[in-house]
């Protein structure tokens, strides 16, 4: 009898269970060994428990495996959105703090971490593609060390198919349980063999992790996981339920990454206006979170992502201080439609929506804003597509994340019929985009000639004299000058708007305290 059924993940007439200890449970599966700590259940990644969140501040690397990486090489690979980014800022710390350092080069690599994203189907296809190249380098070097984490690591069916198809991988772990890296590695490598350990039932917080952050803007998280289940999204079965960081942590990060000399902070969560919905100690919401970072002296605050059913007045009150506080918004909105977002359980509709785009518009006229939106939902008529067009033209968005609706494993919206053609489905997409392109050639043509303030943030990717900034409302600017303005807030005047650029001049020096 095995402590755990897995029987979920194998094809048991090959897999036999080789050792049961510790609560962990050792098959074998066509000559590999693969023991199982955890693996992931759909089941249990719905469940809300009620328990409070415990916050651990005494995070270490065990003394064992402080120097476990001296003389080897690291790459991680990246995958989906910027919690995920900001999780190999994570990751790249844990390893550094081993003693391993960064290589872009696979060949050089001793340690490969994929840190995926289940978002969209896509997104999947592109980690099994990288997992095939990577096979072949894995015979070459058997010493190399391979591990899928991130989102897809969370998914039942994910993990059932590497170890059937890709047994070379030597781990899997989830987006719980990253700081148990260097535990999971030493178990993969002194075991020799795959090590699986993917907590279902979201974790604690762990406050204290090293992070490894490159160049002037730090993401900061402020929670994790998501409560909201809209039907077609996977996240809240790879991420668990809302969790925020206690905002004395959030606020002591903060300060010292402005002592740091970082110029813009960007507050994640996956529905940052949920932040504080958990406190059971106090009542504090993320406007209060806002109101409170924008005393920091800290050039520019922004955050992502926010939910526009819990967009309230009081956080729009604080926005509108600006200061530090950059007037854009990213707010999804994800269709025009009220009979598709009732379908998405959006919890609002298009009419408020509108409202709240108004009564935020009414509080800060110069806001831009950007959204997500996906076409081709199960059931979208022509009809009520034209409504998310309309929607757009009203709004008057500068910019927006457009997808195609992907079917998601275990999610509500999974089991609907996915009924708009694929051919219907792209046209759609295409002309959503066409409309975005002139929204925003429409919105910058307005800023020709205008002064506007821009943080330098580097060297254009293509010309080392030409410099990229960004002005407030998040739109990138090119300008000729000096490499010593980077990090700089400047002034520019805009003199040849292009849809998804401005062209700019510098007219003044920066100044100190310049926001
Ligand atoms: N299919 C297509 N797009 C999706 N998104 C989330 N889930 C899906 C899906 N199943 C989009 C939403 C979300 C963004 C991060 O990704 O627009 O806001
Ligand atoms: Fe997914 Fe909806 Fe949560 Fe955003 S709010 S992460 S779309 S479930």
């Amino acid at each position: 009898m095995t402590q755990k059924d897995y029987s979920a993940y194998f094809d048991f007439s090959t897999a036999k269970v080789v050792r049961e200890q510790d609560g962990k449970t050792t098959y074998r599966i066509k000559g590999r060994e693969i023991t199982i700590n955890a693996a992931p259940s759909y089941k249990d990644e719905k469940r809300r428990g009620k328990e409070d969140i415990q916050v651990h501040y005494d995070f270490g690397i065990p003394e064992d495996m402080q120097a476990f990486g001296e003389g080897k090489r690291y790459l991680v690979v990246t995958y989906g959105c910027q919690m995920n980014e900001h999780d190999t800022e994570t990751i790249k710390g844990l390893l550094e703090q081993m003693g391993y350092r960064a290589t872009e080069d696979r060949e050089e690599a001793d340690i490969i971490l994929l840190n995926t994203c289940a978002v969209r189907e896509n997104a999947e296809d592109k980690v099994f593609g990288e997992l095939g190249h990577l096979k072949g380098l894995k015979a070459e070097k058997p010493g190399l060390m391979l591990g899928v984490c991130g989102c897809m690591s969370q998914e039942e069916s994910v993990v059932g198919r590497i170890m059937q198809k890709h047994p070379f991988v030597d781990l899997i772990f989830g987006t719980h349980n990253i700081h148990r890296l260097p535990h999971l590695l030493r178990e993969a490598v002194f075991g020799k063999e795959m090590v699986v350990e993917v907590w279902s039932k979201e974790g604690d917080i762990i406050e204290n992790l090293p992070k490894k952050r490159e160049g002037i803007k730090a993401w900061v998280n402020i929670m994790y996981g998501c409560d909201k289940f809209c039907t077609y999204c996977i996240v809240p079965y790879t991420r668990g339920k809302e969790r925020s960081r206690r905002p004395e942590d959030v606020l002591a990060e903060v300060r010292d990454l402005a002592r740091q000399g970082y110029k813009e902070i960007m507050l994640l969560g996956q529905n940052v206006n949920a932040y504080g919905k958990d406190f059971t100690d106090r009542t504090y919401t993320f406007g209060d979170l806002m109101d409170d970072v924008r005393k920091i002296d800290i050039p520019r605050v922004r955050f992502t992502t926010s939910h526009p059913r819990d967009f309230d007045a009081r956080l729009i009150e604080v926005l509108a201080k600006k200061g530090n506080l950059m007037e854009h918004i990213h707010l999804p909105v994800q269709s025009g439609s009220s009979a598709i977002l009732k379908a998405m359980s959006r919890k609002y509709n298009r009419e408020q929506y509108l409202q709240l785009v108004r009564d935020i518009r009414t509080a800060m006229p110069d806001v831009v804003l950007t959204t997500d939106i996906i076409v081709g939902f199960p059931g979208e008529t022509e009809e009520q597509f034209a409504e998310t067009m309309s929607l757009v033209r009203e709004v008057g968005f500068d910019g927006a994340y457009t997808f195609i609706y992907s079917p998601r494993e275990g999610t509500p919206a999974a089991a609907m019929a996915d009924d708009v053609p694929e051919q219907t489905k792209r046209e759609r997409l295409q002309r959503l985009n066409d409309l975005l392109t002139d929204l925003s050639k429409a919105s910058n043509d307005r800023l020709r000639g205008q002064t506007v303030e821009v943080l330098v943030e580097g060297e254009s990717r293509t010309n080392p004299d030409v410099l990229a900034a960004r002005t407030r409302t998040n739109k990138l600017v090119h300008f000729t000058g000096d490499r010593t303005l980077v990090g700089q807030v400047v002034q520019v005047r805009i003199t040849e708007p292009q849809s998804w650029l401005l062209r700019a001049e510098l007219i003044r020096e920066p100044q100190r305290n310049a926001i």
